[in-house]
């Protein structure tokens, strides 16, 4: 029997979600959102028979669906997740996982208490250069990684000025929250070590320019409001004494588009990588997985050859939550994991709006 599935959210990533749940022979059984011209779209574009406008009326209308993939604007994620929960359904949810660590906390509590797996799309995760890196550092080729740098960096990549993304009651924050994926990965690859303080920084001087703005994303709304960063630095010391630096933007003044996790491990090294050739256009991009170690008395780059994956893991990643939910796979997240990520992008612009070092468990005692 096929696992049933409703989507909420007819937006951009649902063409990553719907085929991924298909391909892993889950049903799609209803999608909901208020926008029902969207909708509809969308509902005949992946033969989705049953169309709502609210996760309301989709509970009500669809009972059979046993699991709820939520792809709304970032403010939804943690409403609309502890309400499916509470209707005993598993939740897939976009990233970032809510806006900051308390919700996160509400979640992972609703999900407890309901019994049902929870899970986010941190997609990076489910790219082929990153299922190869974690064979390396499973097997003990790595060792211990002491240090690394998560990179996601933009030189013209505002997502719509004035839209949901640059308003931080319904965003969580900018850059920083909406590109955590390199510091999800660099914490997955390190082993998700507890983390003890971070200093930071954000800036916002090309927030409002709209030359910065990326060649996609939503459309600019006239005198919306725009209160977020277009750039965060900082670092991250763990309690095992393992450290972590972090640069990511949407608007830099840099030569292209990076996203790269590098780390510096007790036997060997590596970086997963992409480099864009034009900001935001996965088109244009290059993949790459290396490891270099130290070999017979000399220095060895090997490369990861994987197949390629213009989608970044996107398609991947839901597919891994419907095998997961079959038992057929590990799951590629936890919900602990999700909370401490939270936990470390709350101290980050704690410290950065304090401007001093954030001791991490501060913020949640
Ligand atoms: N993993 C990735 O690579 C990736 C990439 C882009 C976006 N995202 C995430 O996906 C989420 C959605 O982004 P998007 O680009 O699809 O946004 P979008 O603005 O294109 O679409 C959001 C949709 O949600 C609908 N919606 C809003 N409130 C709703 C509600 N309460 N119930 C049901 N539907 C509701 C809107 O009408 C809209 O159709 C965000 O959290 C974003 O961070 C992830």
């Amino acid at each position: 029997m096929s696992i049933k599935i409703g989507i909420i959210g007819a937006g951009g990533m649902i063409d990553f979600h719907a085929p991924g749940f298909q391909a892993a022979h889950a049903e799609i059984t209803a999608l909901a959102d208020p926008n029902r011209a969207a909708a509809e779209r969308v509902a005949a574009r992946y033969g989705i028979p049953a169309v709502y406008n609210s996760l309301e009326e989709m509970l009500a209308g669809s009972p059979e669906i046993e699991a709820v993939s939520i792809i709304t604007p970032n403010k939804f994620h943690k409403p609309l997740a502890v309400q499916a929960l509470e209707a005993d359904k598993h939740v897939f949810c976009e990233k970032p996982p809510a806006l900051d660590a308390a919700e996160v906390q509400a979640m992972k509590t609703a999900a407890e208490k309901a019994g049902k797996r929870l899970m986010f799309n941190f997609n990076n995760r489910a790219r082929p250069e990153s299922f190869a890196m974690m064979d390396y550092l499973r097997d003990g080729t790595v060792g211990r990684i002491n240090s690394a740098q998560a990179k996601w960096i933009r030189r013209t990549g505002i997502p719509g000025v004035g839209g949901w993304f640059t308003q931080k009651a319904l965003s969580g924050g900018g850059a920083l929250i909406d590109l955590l994926h390199m510091l999800d990965l660099a914490l997955y690859f390190m082993g998700y070590p507890e983390p003890e303080y971070v200093l930071a920084q954000s800036f916002n001087d090309f927030i409002h320019d709209t030359s910065f703005k990326g060649p996609w994303g939503i459309p600019d709304v006239a005198n919306g409001v725009t209160d977020v960063e277009n750039a965060v630095h900082g670092f991250v010391k763990f309690k095992s004494g393992q450290v972590l630096s972090l640069q990511v933007s949407w608007a830099e003044m840099v030569k292209r588009e990076e996203v790269s996790v590098v780390f510096q491990g007790q036997k060997a090294g590596g970086m997963v990588r992409r480099l864009f050739g034009r900001d935001g256009l996965d088109e244009t991009a290059v993949d790459t997985g290396e490891l270099y170690v130290q070999e017979h008395g000399r220095s060895v780059n090997r490369e990861l050859i994987v197949e390629a994956d213009p989608a970044m893991g996107r398609k991947r990643s839901a597919m891994n939550f419907i095998r997961a939910l079959e038992g057929a796979e590990a799951p590629l997240n936890t919900v602990d994991q999700a909370l401490s990520l939270m936990k470390i992008i709350d101290a980050t612009y704690e410290s950065s709006r304090t401007g001093k070092p954030v001791t991490v468990v501060d913020l949640t005692s």
